[in-house]
């Protein structure tokens, strides 16, 4: 009789928990000194292309060079200009002005039912929302549905996710301030075409992004607070993130009462 070799699956299993974490990119061996590479191109003459050659110019909006400022501009005019949802979603995948696009997969806009009334917002895709270009469908987007699920809501029909980013930021880091200003024109488009009567800020990037308050979410969370679009003020209440609640499950029980407040006010 073989016994199961309990390396091998100390290795798989590893590999598992990594790629779960987001460490899914591939590293080199030996670390590659890219300083001397761009060294070394500007020091080799480059020879002028023939006219035919040369690329055209792109404008502005698409270049992956632009700075911020202007990138912002951009993004600012494409979400004005969109006029419904697939507008929104075929600007946010045609704008270059976010780095994070080059590294992901997808782009992730939403998924759910738009006239729930009900709207979810969490930081930004991880490994499995990349993949399969939907927010919320790997561990953390399972709990969330189980805790909608708790106050009767049902998956893809009571309610409807979005991201303040709509990439995957490299190996599931937290966003930069850069990153997430340069796609705050575009969400803040995304909830005034979806008008719903109630927003849910899942964790504290969701919170910090879209209201202009001090406090973090430990100190805000379960309390009713205002987010303003237009002439419309809709009722916003803030939540542990649910891949906290999975990194910490003790805070289920505030999790809980959340939820309960939540219910009351739809219900109600
Ligand atoms: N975490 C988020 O904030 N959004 C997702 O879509 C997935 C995980």
């Amino acid at each position: 009789m073989t016994l199961p070799d309990p390396g091998a699956n100390d290795d798989l299993s590893n590999l598992a928990w990594q790629v779960e974490s987001g460490a899914n990119e591939a590293v080199l061996d030996k670390p590659v000194n890219r300083f001397l590479l761009k060294e070394k191109e500007s020091a080799e003459p480059r020879q002028a292309l023939p006219e035919k050659q040369k690329k055209p110019v792109q404008p502005i909006a698409q270049s992956l060079t632009q700075t911020p400022p202007e990138a912002e501009i951009s993004a600012e005019k494409l979400a004005k200009a969109a006029k419904t949802l697939g507008e929104l979603k075929a600007a946010i995948e045609g704008f270059d002005g976010c780095s994070l696009k080059k590294t992901a997969m997808n782009t992730v806009f939403s998924r759910g039912e738009v006239a729930s009334g009900l709207m979810l917002i969490g930081e930004a895709p991880g490994a499995e929302e990349d993949r399969q270009g939907k927010p919320f469908v790997g561990a953390s987007g399972h709990l969330l549905d189980t805790m909608m699920a708790a106050i009767g809501r049902e998956k893809d029909k009571d309610y409807y996710i979005s991201n303040i980013l709509p990439w995957r930021p490299p190996g599931n880091r937290k966003p930069t301030p850069v990153e997430q200003t340069l796609c705050l024109p575009f969400i803040k488009r995304h909830i005034e075409l979806v008008s719903p009567k109630v927003i849910i800020l899942l964790g504290g990037t969701a919170l910090s992004a879209l209201l202009d308050i001090s406090e973090g979410i430990t100190r805000v969370r379960g309390k009713w607070l205002s987010y303003r679009v237009g002439k419309i003020t809709i009722p916003a209440l803030a939540m542990f993130h649910p891949a906290y609640l999975l990194r910490q499950p003790q805070l289920k029980r505030q999790a809980w009462h959340d939820l309960l407040e939540i219910k009351t006010k739809l219900d109600g």
